[in-house]
């Protein structure tokens, strides 16, 4: 069903404003990037990057010698992500790239990463309340696995209606990511769970169990 959100085109300019990032998102972002852990000169992808939110965190962690990959299929929110990387200057740090995910040319992100650093894999997969919003969520996981190398770590940031005494929000977090076009009962997390290597899976919630954090290494 179409919502105000669903194609965050219109929308692009008010996202960071409207979507609860200052009271609600960004504790999820930010537990998201303590388990991932990306170091310095770490390629990292951010798969449905919008309009950038987790560069800020992502471009310090990597430092000059690494690269943040965001890609998105809004032409609008990678509009706003442009007009951040060039207002914090790292126009050598982060590279944006406009493709559905589902339909990722894997050979041109590969070739971007070579070019752009001398290898071809990436270290880390990063995907922030952006695989709830999907259409095709495996086909799109499926590919962007693939970009990383055997032993580096994957980070989903996602949402689920609240737990326990928090239920009494439930309500409102289901108008929030209907709004936002993201399937609350999806629980794409479990695609990392299933794909993790045997023992690395670690996993955080914040506000009331709505926000999901679920980081591992992959094989
Ligand atoms: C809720 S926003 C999250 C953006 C960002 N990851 C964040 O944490 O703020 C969802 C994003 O997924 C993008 N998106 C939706 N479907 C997509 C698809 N099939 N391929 C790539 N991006 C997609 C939207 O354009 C939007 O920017």
């Amino acid at each position: 069903m179409a919502t105000p959100l669903r194609r965050y085109g219109a929308g692009a300019r008010v996202y960071d404003v409207l979507s609860g990032e200052r009271w609600v998102y960004h504790a999820g972002r930010e537990a998201g990037i303590d388990l991932l852990a990306p170091r310095r000169g770490d390629i990292v992808i951010d798969l449905g990057c919008g309009t950038g939110l987790n560069f800020p965190a992502l471009a310090a962690a990597v430092g000059p010698e690494g690269l943040v990959v965001g890609i998105d299929r809004s032409v609008d929110m990678l509009a706003m992500a442009r007009r951040r990387v060039s207002a914090e200057g790292w126009g050598d740090r982060i590279r944006i790239v406009e493709s559905d995910a589902a339909e990722l040319d894997t050979g041109r992100i590969h070739a971007l990463m070579a070019g752009e650093r001398d290898r071809d894999r990436a270290d880390a997969l990063f995907i922030t309340y952006a695989l709830s919003v999907f259409d095709r969520r495996d086909e799109a996981w499926t590919r962007a696995r693939t970009l990383v190398r055997s032993g580096g770590r994957a980070g989903i940031v996602d949402m689920q209606a609240p737990t326990g005494r928090w239920k009494v929000f439930s309500p409102l977090a289901h108008l929030a990511c209907a709004t936002g076009g993201s399937d609350i009962r999806s629980r794409p997390w479990r695609l990392l769970e299933r794909d993790a290597v045997a023992g690395t899976v670690r996993r955080t919630e914040r506000k009331g169990g709505h926000l999901v954090v679920v980081a591992a290494d992959l094989p």
